[in-house]
């Protein structure tokens, strides 16, 4: 292996702060990179001010994401001319989309990566230390050919990595695969994830033990479009062999997934709901739209019906499971009767939550070069009342689970409210306890006292 010149493995540590925005990939890339940074004797620091290394790990999925990350670049800039030993690092989607662009843009920018070049971080640190001039790698990964590998022939020596607390938690996540090939005309995934790379069962699985090994008790698989997991060469998907495999680790308490395209969501899976208790009853599902001409112009592959077909499935599997969706309002040519059709599906699948977005045009993207784009004004005021909508019925949900008697998964300790703390229900709602001990890492049965939009209040029983 080279040397790497900007870091002293053995001498005093180094101090890296890093801040993520986006998704679940997003926050998984950053403890990736963390870990790789842990390796080069970096330590975490909350403080950005007193930070030899600022990583931010940026998304491009909305204008207001990428906006972000640019006016933190220009605060930045001011630091690092205070500090010029301070070194800006780049990576995540807004670095793989405008690549050198934004080191011309931002030439305050000393090292640049793509999500597809994480491993890549340490090399091109040492190469920034070495030249004095900004490193840059985008570009997405290859393929893997090794899937013929089989979850029995795998001995857990993946090494977990740690948290970006530095602590190792009970929920985690394991990247199952990158990129997207579903092209819908708003997402600009595709441009900066690149096309569906899974990695094999074995690799999965053995993540996965080694997280356990950790004292993780739920784990939460990602990928852009998981239910096409293992397809990429053209092969049927792998998916529901994946869960099941995973599901088979005693250690294990609860399975999550995400993100499933509706259109990619089998019966085989759907109906995996009813025999394997740890993936729990709920799921997310986006939707996008209520109506068929909006979906068919998103190029999102299903209909209105094909998509309430699936919560059929999902609901003979778990009569009361809770799906929750994302929606986006003043898609290009969206008129007031196609809002009224989404406002529709809403009450009628009665979403548990849902992620509402205003639609943003992104470069290169199909639908940002539709003629007949929405007003603010109208965006704005559909947001407004499909978040009224949803308020609702998201209370009338939680309110109902009153007297409930719920199995709770304790995640996190409330840092605002000492002897207080969080954990989800099977149906992911969010529960608060008070208690004299710590909860976290157990399940245990809780009694619903009261609820509002966002919590349910209990007791333990
Ligand atoms: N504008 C608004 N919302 C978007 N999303 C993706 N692309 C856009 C866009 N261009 C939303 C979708 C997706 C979620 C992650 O972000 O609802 O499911
Ligand atoms: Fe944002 Fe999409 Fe990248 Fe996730 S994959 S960080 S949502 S642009």
């Amino acid at each position: 292996m080279s040397q790497v010149s900007d870091v002293n493995v053995t001498g005093t540590p180094k101090k890296v702060h890093v801040e993520t925005w986006g998704c679940q990939m997003n926050a998984a890339d950053s403890e990736r990179m963390l870990a790789l940074l842990a390796q080069q004797n970096y330590q975490l620091t909350p403080i950005v001010e007193e930070a030899d290394l600022v990583l931010l790990n940026t998304c491009h999925i909305r204008e207001k994401a990428r906006h972000k990350v640019l006016s933190r670049l220009g605060v930045l800039r001011d630091l690092k001319e205070q500090r010029p030993g301070m070194t800006i690092a780049v990576a995540g989607c807004v670095a793989q989309a405008e690549g050198r662009r934004l080191l011309k843009a931002a030439p305050q920018i000393d090292v640049l990566l793509g999500p597809g070049k994480i491993e890549d971080l340490p090399r091109l640190l040492s190469e920034h230390a070495d030249t004095g001039k900004s490193a840059l790698a985008t570009g997405f990964a290859r393929h893997h050919d090794d899937h013929a590998a089989e979850p029995t022939d795998v001995d857990a020596e993946a090494v977990a990595p740690p948290t970006l607390s530095g602590k190792h938690e009970v929920s985690r996540y394991v990247n199952i695969q990158q990129g997207c090939n579903n092209y819908c005309t708003f997402c600009v995934v595709p441009f900066t994830r690149g096309r569906e790379v899974s990695r094999t069962i074995a690799e999965v699985v053995a993540e996965s033990k080694a997280l356990l090994a950790t004292g993780a008790r739920e784990l939460t698989l990602l990928g852009q479009n998981v239910n096409s997991y293992g397809s990429d060469n053209g092969e049927p998907p792998r998916f529901a062999e994946l869960l099941r495999a995973v599901a088979a680790l005693p250690e294990l308490d609860r399975l999550r997934f995400t993100t499933s395209n509706p259109h990619d969501l089998t019966r085989e899976v759907a109906d995996l709901f009813a025999t394997e208790p740890k993936l729990g009853r709920y799921l997310h599902l986006p939707v996008q739209s209520g109506s068929d001409p909006i979906l068919h112009r998103m190029q999102r592959k299903v209909t209105v019906a094909e998509y309430l077909e699936r919560v059929t499935w999902l609901r003979s599997a778990v009569p009361d499971i809770a799906i929750s969706t994302d929606l986006i309002v003043g898609f290009p040519g969206e008129t007031e009767e196609d809002f009224a059709a989404t406002m529709a599906l809403v009450e009628k699948v009665g979403f548990s939550f849902t992620f509402s977005f205003k639609y943003s045009p992104r470069n290169n993207t199909p639908a940002a070069r539709y003629l007949d784009q929405i007003p603010e004004s109208v965006k704005d005021e559909r947001l407004t009342r499909l978040h009224t909508l949803q308020d609702s019925i998201t209370t009338k949900q939680n309110l109902a689970e009153i007297n409930e008697v719920r199995p709770v998964l304790f995640l996190y300790h409330s840092q605002k409210m000492p002897g207080y703390y969080y954990g989800r229900t099977e149906h992911y709602r969010l529960v608060r306890v008070a208690a004299e001990r710590n909860l976290v890492g157990e399940i245990l049965p809780v009694k619903i006292t009261s609820a509002n939009k966002t919590a349910l209040l209990g007791d333990l029983v």
